[in-house]
């Protein structure tokens, strides 16, 4: 898109201030969740900041539909940070946020999914309190509530999912710290954010640990988006069946994943006109194809 500009390092400094100072009256930064991807997810009242905002900072995950929707004079600002292609650090999004209000500018910051799941949105937040710039946050819908709608395979589910977690599968440095014994316990469901990298790590642990292999397993690629695929498994298959997916995805594990469409019934409403990939490893079905709504 030709108005999204993308700021290099050499500039960094330039694109937040544009030669000018603080202005009398300082502008306000609204953290908006931009939702897994389909516009149709979108809240009201996203949709109505991204098309009143002077500025729009957004990150790789805001699908392009979304960012049309601001108005023709916005400034569009891609700070993409997609693994091994950083584009801003942390701390200098966070100054961009405060160097704009600063300005007297409306900014929205637009981020995939919810600002306060794996967003960073607290420590923009905080930036923001600490400059005395007022920010509001604005939810959306988080990847792990689009990947299990998409799959009719519900996070909680009476008799087969009595809680649901959800843990991040990369670290800053290393292996997440997680309490695999808790997560390990039957009749929960865990959903792994930027897992895929990792998924042979997360599904060893789970099952040292204590959890079953033959537990119900899917992963989602892009959900919510025209090319959302889906893959059903068994934790002990979910390294082999992650192995050669890429783009953002979600591994979940738990035994109401049993319910994920699978090849036969794999269309999903409203949606992928393009047609949906299912790639499925049935092993888990005889021994959960009983579960229904009223054998709990
Ligand atoms: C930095 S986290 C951001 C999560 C985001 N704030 C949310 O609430 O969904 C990025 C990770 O979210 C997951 N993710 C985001 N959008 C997704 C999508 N449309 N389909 C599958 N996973 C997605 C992937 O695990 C991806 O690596």
């Amino acid at each position: 898109m030709s108005r999204s500009d993308r700021p290099a390092a050499s500039n960094r400094r330039l694109v937040a201030l544009d030669g000018a100072g603080t202005a009398a009256a300082p502008g306000r930064v609204w953290l908006v969740g931009a939702g897994p991807g389909d516009p149709e997810l979108l809240t009201l009242k996203a949709a109505r900041l991204i098309a009143a905002a002077q500025v729009i900072v957004h990150d790789g995950l805001v699908s392009r539909e979304i960012l049309e929707m601001a108005s023709p004079g916005a400034r569009l600002i891609d700070v993409a940070k997609r693994k091994s292609r950083h584009t801003l650090p942390q701390d200098d999004i966070n100054q961009l946020l405060v160097a704009f209000a600063l300005q007297g500018l409306d900014v929205v910051r637009l981020k995939g999914g919810d600002p306060f799941i794996f967003g960073r949105g607290g420590e923009e937040l905080l930036a923001c309190r600490a400059a005395g710039v007022a920010c509001e946050v604005v939810p959306g819908v988080t990847a792990a509530l689009a990947a299990s709608a998409g799959a009719g395979a519900p996070l909680t589910h009476r008799g087969a999912a009595q809680a649901v977690t959800f843990v991040t599968g990369h670290a800053a440095h290393g292996e997440p710290d997680l309490d695999w014994p808790a997560l390990a316990k039957a009749n929960q469901t865990v959903v792994i954010y930027m897992g895929l990298t990792t998924a042979g790590l997360i599904a060893g642990r789970l099952m040292d640990a204590g959890r079953d292999g033959a537990t119900p397993a899917l992963v989602v690629v892009n959900a919510s988006r025209a090319d959302e695929t889906r893959h059903p498994t068994t934790l002990a298959k979910l390294a082999e069946v992650a192995e050669g997916l890429s783009g953002p995805a979600l591994l979940i594990v738990g035994e109401a994943m049993a319910l994920a469409l699978s090849h036969s019934d794999g269309s999903r409403e409203g949606g992928n006109p393009s047609g949906l990939s299912v790639a499925s490893d049935s092993a888990w079905v005889p021994a959960f194809a009983g579960m229904n709504g009223s054998s709990q």
